[in-house]
């Protein structure tokens, strides 16, 4: 077994869109070796229920635990705004997802304390956002806009251009009239729609991309705990998808901003039939439904 400090972070996401949070990891974490999943299979998330959602998450992380993973970054809005307590509670290991930094970065940005959100359908109709900036600004308006047309976009690689600045006008027409002048990019996939969503609010309005602030947050803890890896990266970071890995790689190097290395494809079936008497994916809709 290695030395803790040179065990790797798991990175999860429903599919390619926490690459976004990989590149900002592996900008200012250079020496931590990565190991992504990413469920292409059953990608979306964002359309799915809460309960299914955390099944997707505890299995997901599951996959990730077998690499001996020091920590665990939930880089999916939707997984970290469904999934982060039960993860966080079953896991022993620390769990950081993107909802408590992105919230953290806008009430310390917000001097009207109006402060828009815009994610997946999931995301929003969870409140997650809402409630992590109303435990710190009490006083806070917070509007939350689901946007569920934005990730097959990004993912077409409509990045600019008449059909995506339309959607995005209708989606950020009723924070604008609101007034926001802070808006969390509450979603994997909207990085990567930065410059055309700035030109649309203007220079006044401060953008919050949680991955970043993730990222982040994730550099404190590692560091609180004493486990930054000393070492410099000697091999590539791991890819796993649980479908084709070549539309993954295609797309992916968008995210990334660079090629990806090899990405392998893992029987994500096998893997859940073999793991099914695990503790950890035991009780899970009990759980759910108590709460
Ligand atoms: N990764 C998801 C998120 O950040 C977007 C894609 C999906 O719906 O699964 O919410």
């Amino acid at each position: 077994m290695k030395n803790e400090n040179e065990q790797p972070i798991g990175v999860f996401d429903s599919g390619l869109g926490g690459l976004t949070v990989v590149k900002q990891l592996q900008r200012i974490l250079p020496n931590e070796h990565l190991v992504y999943f990413g469920d292409t299979a059953r990608i979306p998330y964002g359309t799915k229920s809460k309960w299914l959602i955390q099944r997707f998450a505890m299995e997901d992380a599951l996959f990730l635990l077998e690499f001996d993973i020091k920590l665990l970054v939930v880089a999916c809005n939707t997984a970290s705004s469904s999934a982060l307590p039960i993860l966080q509670n079953r896991l022993d290991i620390p769990v950081v997802g993107v909802v408590e930094p992105g919230a953290i970065a806008a009430v310390k940005e917000t001097k009207n304390k109006k402060i828009g959100v815009i994610g997946t359908s999931a995301t929003i109709g969870s409140g997650s956002y809402t409630q992590a900036i109303l435990n710190r600004m009490p006083e806070a308006e917070v509007l939350g806009q689901p946007c569920p047309l934005l990730v097959p976009l990004v993912e077409e690689g409509w990045l600019d251009g008449e059909v995506t600045v339309l959607t995005l006008k209708k989606y950020l027409k009723p924070l604008m009239e609101a007034g926001v002048d802070t808006i969390i990019l509450g979603c994997t996939h909207y990085p990567l729609l930065e410059p055309v969503i700035q030109r649309i609010v203007g220079p006044q309005v401060k953008l919050i991309d949680s991955g970043k602030e993730t990222a982040k947050a994730v550099q404190k803890i590692l560091k609180d705990l004493d486990l930054l890896n000393p070492k410099v990266k000697q091999s590539e970071d791991q890819y796993f998808v649980s479908d084709s890995p070549e539309a993954f790689s295609r797309i992916g190097s968008i995210f990334l901003g660079k090629q990806l290395p090899k990405v392998e494809r893992v029987d994500f079936d096998r893997f859940l039939i073999e793991k099914s008497s695990s503790p950890l994916l035991q009780n899970l809709n009990e759980v759910v439904h108590a709460e």
